[in-house]
């Protein structure tokens, strides 16, 4: 007798999941309605759902409300319209349907025989995102978890062009507004810390060429192997764009390879309104691209695209004797042979599906409202002497500070943090700080398509309000002014 313990009734399983289907319409529906962040402490997470091991089984639906009523409830809202920290997640709801079918149907994205259809897919939708970043018809790429690993397959694929008795000496050039991924895949792959070159940025945080190619020079003459330039396509602190074309350059004369982290503005050249910014994308040898940010895919989507598709296989191909009768070497495609992971899934299918769904028309004004949004925040700014601009508007991103004369440095940075709490406690909407400088700065992060300009305005209007109160409040208590 087969054993029937891990499964449910056709009629169960319908119930389970078309509950499961309103509770995710539901949610969309009313998100605006719900409180962006929910951070509570971790007594209160361990109260809720600490167990031990369930032994004996419970009804799918008493799951599912522990799942909405525990665990989500007490989840920050990424994708609330008035998420504004960090890099929020718009995902789209056709991608969310996507995941479901590929969950139900778990294909094995790893081998042409055991997944065709979805090699294919992958091969496809790589290459509409190939064509968006302007890479030649022979680049090639995979689908990863995230930036970071995007970043960490480029940068293996670039170490892999030197000889092996080379790598103790090859240098990694990137601006000191470069992700941490980038520097944490160098050190994974086992770049010393002084084979990471920190490369200065300018006054407006973008690569300073003159330090890149002094500092070229120097490691040139002091016969270690400059090998690769990290160049952003959006910083994530400001939205910054590195001159990529004039980092081109500079990569073909020294015959250096060029790789650029477009995990978070990449995408954005779909958009009429930003391609002009990040014009010499196409000229790099390797580009890591999150549709799980600007592309609107739920986790876990990212890109990463090498402009010789080749060279990725060369870098990762490992076949096993067990996976022989899977190693077709004709047209076929086998991702295992691409990238760091075997078993893969099919993270493709979400983007493709939106993207066949929605048409890429949909993706580049949603792309634009968001660069719109931003523009509008720092016009809204702009308006009250109070704010300072630290940064402009550039790709989805403003960064700015609450402006207090007669405060230190130190109580400056303090007051920003204050604030930033207080608009999180407000429930109404979350940004978040970062440091530009050693300073800290709010940024606003706008790249929902759901958000209204209202909202950006209810937003400024509410920091404000905790701006002058949480001033107002450290001025009083604080000592040294109370002298
Ligand atoms: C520019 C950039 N690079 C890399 C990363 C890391 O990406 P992930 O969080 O998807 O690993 C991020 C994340 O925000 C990013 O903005």
């Amino acid at each position: 007798m087969p054993h029937s313990g891990l499964s449910l009734s056709a009629e169960e399983l319908r119930a389970f999941g078309y509950a499961v289907v309103d509770a995710i319409v539901d949610r969309h529906e009313h998100l605006r309605e719900l409180p962006v962040a929910s951070i509570p402490s971790r007594t209160r997470m361990e109260a809720l759902l600490r167990t031990g091991l369930p032994e004996e089984p419970s009804a799918p639906g008493h799951v599912l409300e522990e799942v909405l009523g525990s665990v989500f409830a007490n989840t920050t809202r990424v994708d609330h319209p008035r998420f504004f920290a960090y890099v929020p997640g718009p995902g789209n709801v056709v991608s969310v349907m996507a995941d479901a079918l590929v969950a139900g149907f778990n294909p094995f994205a790893g081998s042409w025989v055991a997944g065709a259809g979805a090699a294919e897919v992958e091969l496809v939708t790589v290459d509409w995102l190939r064509q968006i970043c302007g890479l030649p018809p022979e680049a090639g790429g995979l689908f990863v978890s995230g930036g970071s690993m995007a970043n960490l397959t480029a940068l293996a694929t670039a170490r892999h062009q030197l000889p092996e008795e080379t790598w103790q000496d090859a240098v990694i050039y990137a601006s000191d507004q470069a992700h941490s991924a980038v520097t944490r895949g160098a050190r994974i792959l086992g770049f010393a810390p002084d084979r990471v070159r920190i490369v200065r940025s300018d006054a407006d945080l973008r690569m300073d060429m003159a330090a890149l190619r002094r500092s070229i020079t120097d490691d040139r003459e002091k016969l270690l192997r400059p090998f690769c330039v990290v160049g952003n396509a959006g910083t994530t602190n400001t939205g910054a764009v590195d001159p990529l074309d004039a980092v081109a350059d500079l990569c073909e004369a020294e015959e250096l390879w060029f790789h650029v982290d477009g995990a978070y503005g990449a995408a954005a050249a779909l958009s009429d309104r930003a391609r002009p910014l990040l014009a010499g994308l196409g000229r790099a040898h390797s580009i890591a691209l999150d549709p799980h940010k600007w592309l609107f895919q739920p986790f876990e989507c990212s890109c990463v695209i090498v402009r010789r598709g080749t060279l990725l296989r060369e870098t990762f191909r490992a076949v096993p004797s067990c996976l022989k009768d899977s190693d077709l070497t004709v047209e076929e495609v086998n991702f295992r042979d691409w990238g760091v992971q075997l078993t893969r899934g099919f993270r493709a299918l979400k983007l493709w599906m939106s993207l066949k769904v929605f048409g890429a028309a949909a993706f580049r004004r949603a792309i634009d409202w968001g660069i719109v949004l931003a523009e509008h925040a720092e016009a809204r700014l702009r308006s009250n002497p109070q704010w300072e601009i630290m940064t402009p508007a550039q790709i989805g991103i403003v960064t700015f500070r609450y402006r207090d004369e007669a405060r230190t440095p130190m109580e400056m940075d303090a007051l920003q943090r204050a604030i930033t709490e207080a608009l999180t406690a407000s429930g109404y909407a979350m940004l978040s700080t970062t440091e530009l400088r050693g300073r800290v700065v709010l940024r606003l992060c706008t790249i929902n398509p759901r958000t209204a300009k209202e909202e950006i305005e209810q937003t400024i209007a509410i920091l404000e309000e905790e701006g002058a109160r949480c001033a107002a409040a450290t001025t009083d208590t604080s000592p040294t002014r109370a002298q």
